[in-house]
């Protein structure tokens, strides 16, 4: 079954533009169109598109492509200057929330609440005088250029979320078997400008943080030290193997140990999560907790061979590499290539129109 205005998911990302239309299925979703495009260069700079005018072009030219009609579109936001926290308030009711959220969100959120949209969301109890909220807050700049690139495409935008939760949608909310109300999870997506770190701790998002580690960086440092050209550097990307350095085998592969050292920068940056989750309050009020029980990788970045075991050996604890279609819920209509791990972010955008209106 489609929604009467089938809805569009757009992930509008640093190197590629994914757009898909999902609809129900008995069990759960499938995603019936998809395409993708690549960001026309330039066009976005640390989560803000600087060219809503050739974002929105490109949008409407794949969709065009792809056949893929529609007039409502969500979108999602991303990059360092989203924030994501559970932090604790005083006791109080959701309407009081409503009321005091922006002076309250001041204490926490880097930027400016006059410049920012913030929505706060009460999870549950902490201890007996506080609660638990759900923090989120993302510049006005970041969202707005986002929504004009849309309206350029001749979509109206009627729901804006942050990548981390489209993903969290796409991968883990619906597959009982990840356990995912009852562990933590650090959820890792591996983009091109940006790795976005999330921790979900029994259901609920402890913390969010986006690093500048990511794909481009592993692309630039092959440029650089072998005097090649991007697209050369990015093919050369896709044949290299971290696991042969684990087997001690890549100890004379040049290339594979210029890029074993970009990810170990990113290693050491998942590391520091993992320890500055140590000092954060559990959900509900329980003693820091120290543990990940497990670490899920995706977006495009996840691709390169080797890496979930490359990391799982490093840091010490389970490493997976999931797409969208691996779990049970969201099928492949045929229309995306792979497993769709670097399609979680549209995917969970695409479904989340049936949700409301369920
Ligand atoms: N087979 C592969 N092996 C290694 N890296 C790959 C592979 N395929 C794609 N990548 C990398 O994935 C990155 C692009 O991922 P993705 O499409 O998720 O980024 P994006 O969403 O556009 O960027 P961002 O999330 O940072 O805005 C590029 O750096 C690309 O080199
Ligand atoms: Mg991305």
């Amino acid at each position: 079954m489609a929604l009467k205005k089938s809805p569009v998911g757009i992930d509008i990302g640093h190197a590629n533009i994914r757009i898909a239309q999902a609809e129900r299925t008995a069990i759960g979703f499938q995603i019936m169109k998809y395409v993708v495009t690549e960001t026309p260069k330039g066009a976005i700079r640390d989560g803000q598109i600087v060219e809503p005018e050739e974002v929105g072009l490109a949008i409407k030219r794949a969709m065009k492509e792809a056949h893929i009609s529609a007039s409502v579109a969500s979108l999602a936001a991303a990059g360092g200057a989203v924030f994501i926290r559970t932090v604790q308030f005083p006791k109080m009711t959701a309407q009081m929330l409503r009321d005091s959220i922006r002076f309250e969100a001041g204490r926490y959120i880097p930027g400016s609440v006059d410049d920012s949209y913030v929505v706060g969301e009460i999870v549950g109890p902490h201890g007996d005088t506080q609660i638990d909220v759900l923090l989120v807050a993302s510049p006005k700049d970041i969202v707005n250029a986002r929504i004009r690139a849309c309206e350029i495409a001749g979509l109206n935008v009627d729901y804006v979320e942050t990548e981390t939760f489209a993903t969290y949608r796409s991968l883990l909310e619906f597959d009982p078997d990840r356990e995912v109300g009852s562990k933590t999870y650090m959820l890792v997506n591996i983009g091109a400008a940006n790795t976005a770190v999330s921790v979900i701790q029994n259901g609920v998002y402890l913390m969010h943080r986006s690093m500048p580690n990511a794909g481009n960086m592993l692309t630039d440092a092959l440029k650089q030290a072998f005097k090649l050209d991007t697209i050369d550097a990015e093919a050369g990307k896709t044949v290299l193997d971290l696991e042969e350095l684990l087997s001690g085998d890549g100890s004379d592969n040049p290339p594979l140990k210029v890029i074993a050292t970009m990810v170990d920068d990113i290693v050491r940056e998942l590391r520091r999560s993992m320890n500055f989750l140590q000092t954060q309050p559990q959900s509900g009020g329980g003693k820091p907790s120290a543990t990940v029980d497990k670490m899920v990788l995706c977006g495009g970045g996840a691709k390169l061979k080797g890496l979930a075991k490359y990391i799982q050996s490093k840091l010490g604890i389970p490493v997976e590499v999931i797409g969208t279609f691996d779990g049970p819920y969201i099928e492949n209509g045929g229309c995306v290539p792979g497993n769709g791990v670097d399609a979680t972010v549209v995917a969970g955008l695409a479904v989340r129109p049936y949700l409301k209106a369920a």
